[in-house]
């Protein structure tokens, strides 16, 4: 492949089984019906892609997925929504990650089997693919265990090549909040945590304070703050961004097309308060079906809801 890519995305892919029903799971052998099961697109990082792909950026995406019906699943899902996966590793040792949620309608659970999800490793990333990209993001931070300590390294080599780098950390399942993140920070552009996560990785409960704390290592920090929309921090300056009020059916997902949506803003060379109000806007668009990718926007829909707004 020699064509350049706006956008490489590392990071986790697996599918969702989505279970939908105001239905209580039971032990005992109990077997409950649930209105609605789909099988889709899981991951942050496969969310990202297929969301900036959406918009209409290049992207390509490196992972690792099993030699499997997940896997498979995944692979051509990722494909057909435009996604390059030239770069996606097939393990045939290893089992394809999945998780299953059981959504009601106001809360959800969540049973996630790892499988492949931790294992890219640099070693694994196509030299080629990462040389083109303009810009590299990673995503889930906290599950990337085999990657995170060489991500210092990389990050510099990536920069050192004229390109940029942001990381979504998601939730850290080991509530420890750092992992060598601290230590990142200083090599990453564009930092993009929810308002937890921000409090969290910062140790400072504020939310302006906690993200003003952050951005003095990193270049721009965008805290995602749900139907409150966003809040940027860039040095000491902050940018507030409200999110459209729209009929939210499903979240899952919002913060990752969130993130692809401020990176295409961005890679155009829009200004921040711009960045944020597309990233809203792709956000909760998302939200208007069950899932992560199938409400994802185009360019033209959210161009729309932002003449709309
Ligand atoms: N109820 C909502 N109404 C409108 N937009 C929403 C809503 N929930 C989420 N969003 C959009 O999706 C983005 C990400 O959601 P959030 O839940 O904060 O992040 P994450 O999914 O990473 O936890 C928000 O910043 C906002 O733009
Ligand atoms: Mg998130």
């Amino acid at each position: 492949m020699s064509d350049p890519l706006d956008l490489l995305v590392l990071g986790d892919a697996n599918p969702d089984l989505v279970l939908t029903g105001d239905v209580e799971p039971a032990f005992g052998q109990a077997e409950r019906l649930v209105d609605e099961a789909r099988l889709t697109v899981g991951g942050s990082g496969s969310i990202v892609a297929t969301g900036a792909a959406r918009l209409g950026l290049r992207v390509g995406f490196c992972g690792v997925v099993g030699d499997d019906p997940f896997g498979r699943f995944l692979s051509d899902e990722l494909e057909r929504r435009g996604v390059d996966v030239g770069g996606l590793v097939v393990d045939a040792a290893r089992p394809t990650g999945v998780t299953v949620v059981l959504a009601r309608p106001s809360d959800r659970a969540i049973l996630t089997h790892a499988g492949t999800i931790a294992d890219l490793r640099t070693d694994l990333i196509d030299p080629a693919r990462l040389e083109r990209a303009r810009h590299v993001h990673v995503s889930s931070y906290f599950l990337q265990q085999s990657l995170a300590p060489e991500l210092p390294a990389l990050f510099e080599r990536v920069r050192a090549g004229g390109a940029t780098t942001s990381v979504d950390p998601n939730w850290d399942p080991s509530e420890r909040w750092d992992g060598g993140l601290r230590d990142l920070l200083g090599h990453i552009d564009v930092f993009f945590p929810n308002a937890t996560e921000a409090s969290r990785i910062a140790g400072i409960d504020e939310l302006d304070d906690a993200i003003l704390a952050l951005a003095e290592r990193a270049g721009v920090v965008v805290a995602k703050t749900g139907a409150g929309g966003a809040v940027a921090a860039h040095g000491e300056r902050l940018v507030r961004a409200p999110a459209p009020a729209i009929e939210v059916l499903d979240t899952t997902g919002a913060g990752d097309v969130f993130d692809a949506g401020y990176l295409g803003s961005m890679l155009s060379g829009d200004p921040i308060e711009r960045s944020l109000a597309i990233a809203n806007a792709c956000g909760a668009l998302s939200a208007r079906a069950l899932g992560g990718v199938d409400a994802q926007p185009t360019m033209d829909e959210v161009l729309a809801a932002l003449a709309e707004g």
